[in-house]
């Protein structure tokens, strides 16, 4: 019976354990997080999502609030194109995220940066250009384009010079995504390093309609492999989505893929950047407390647990301070929606937003729960302490679980 253990990702000469953390914004995946996965042999991602927020809270930098004092008068303002970012604070904040991870890098693992399309950050290709070349100054084994299809974004770091060392990879849901960014990225004689198949069962937001339960990894997988093969490309494939066990893993891995990306189990590490208690309510959530929802201003559906604070809150937009989703106009679906309220409301009362939420701030409060679809069967994963809690596991015990496992076995904590 195999275990993980006996398969390898390999990138050129250089072999991994075949075992990816996945990033999770606003700062889920934090560096100590992605730090375990590579002192491990594997990878890990920190995420560059709102990068700003997370070095005011790594390095004691005073960004968002020199933002919101920029902008202040425009608060009360529905009008959000006058907010920008500062792309010089934007380097400035990732090259000391993505720098002060690397400095702390330990073991053979490589350590990567998620980084989605659909921040657009009312200034869509300049805020993403500088976000990905900042980050390969500052040392990034790696980046993950993820959100978004990224026919533009090879292009955007095409001068850099770690553009063609760097390893660099995109996630899909589809087949037809992959051969639309391969066409792009064959006009700069540039492939793609790694391909993320993620499935239908993941965190965050999906490459999927509400008809996700239709799509299944197994099938989308095969047929990216399939696809690569045919085209005689040896791009690893990574598969993601619903992986729970190191059986599971097992199974992608013989069937062609190079390597598993997971995150749900890691949601309840002690290294995760979830608060305490959002971790307990990870692990007690039952099937049914789970949806797929259309709340996020991305357009893209988004799981979560039902009981997210983020869900129907009145939040007042805060695009002043944060505007990560203002599109290239300044405009965020969850501004048109809160307007709308407002309206309805005058005086504020009863005023519930429910079909979209202000993801900035809820995320960055740690209200809106993304999870993936097995965050039910988390409690299987380890025992409860004497006040009925559930214990939290380390980061290298769920990692060694995923390595080492077999028959399905999830080995609980001592
Ligand atoms: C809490 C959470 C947050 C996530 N956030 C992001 C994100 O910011 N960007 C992204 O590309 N994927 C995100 N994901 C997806 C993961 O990186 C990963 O590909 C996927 O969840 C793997 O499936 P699993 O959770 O079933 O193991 C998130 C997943 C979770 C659970």
């Amino acid at each position: 019976m195999k275990r993980v253990d006996d398969f390898r990702l390999t990138f050129g000469k250089q072999e991994y354990v075949p075992i990816v953390v996945g990033g999770m914004g606003v700062d889920i995946s934090t560096a100590e997080l992605a730090l375990e996965a590579a002192r491990l042999g594997g990878i890990g991602h920190i995420s560059d999502a709102m990068v700003n927020v997370v070095s005011d809270r790594r390095f004691d930098t005073s960004f968002v609030k020199d933002k919101t004092r920029l902008y202040k008068y425009n608060i009360h303002n529905t009008d959000k194109s006058d907010v920008k970012f500062d792309l010089d604070i934007l380097a400035d904040a990732t090259r000391r995220h993505v720098g002060a991870t690397m400095e702390a890098k330990k073991g053979d693992g490589l350590i990567f940066v998620n980084c989605m399309e659909k921040l657009t950050m009312n200034g869509p290709r300049e805020t993403l250009q500088v976000r990905m070349a900042s980050a390969l100054d500052a040392g990034i084994d790696g980046i993950t384009l993820s959100a978004g299809l990224h026919l533009g974004s090879f292009a955007l770091i095409a001068d850099h010079p770690r553009f063609r060392d760097a390893k660099l990879g995109i996630i899909i849901s589809s087949l037809r995504a992959l051969q639309l960014f391969l066409r792009k990225s064959a006009r700069l004689n540039r492939l793609p390093d790694f391909v993320v198949v993620e499935g239908p069962l993941a965190g965050g937001h999906l490459g999927f309609g509400l008809d996700w339960a239709q799509y299944d990894l197994v099938t989308i997988t095969a047929e990216v492999i399939q696809y690569l093969k045919q085209e005689h490309l040896s791009i690893p494939v990574i598969a993601a989505g619903g992986i729970f066990t190191g059986s599971d893993a097992v199974s992608f891995l013989e069937g062609g893929a190079a390597a598993v990306q997971v995150a749900t189990r890691f949601t309840v590490s002690h290294e995760c950047g979830l608060p305490a208690d959002v971790k307990q309510h990870y692990y007690c959530a039952n099937e049914e407390d789970i949806e797929v929802n259309t709340i996020s201003p991305t357009g893209y559906p988004m799981r979560m647990l039902k009981s997210s604070p983020a869900i129907g809150d009145n939040i007042r937009p805060n695009c002043e301070s944060y505007g990560y989703l203002l599109d290239g106009s300044g405009n965020c679906a969850y501004i048109i929606s809160y307007n709308r309220e407002l309206a309805l409301h005058p005086d504020g009362k009863n005023l519930s937003v429910k079909d979209k939420t202000c993801l900035c701030t809820q995320m960055r409060n740690f209200k809106c729960w993304t999870c993936g679809h097995t965050t039910y069967r988390l409690k299987d994963t380890t025992r409860r302490e004497a006040d009925g809690s559930f214990k939290l596991l380390s980061a290298e015990h769920i990692f060694k679980d995923y390595q080492f496992s077999v028959d399905h076995q999830i080995a609980l904590p001592a």
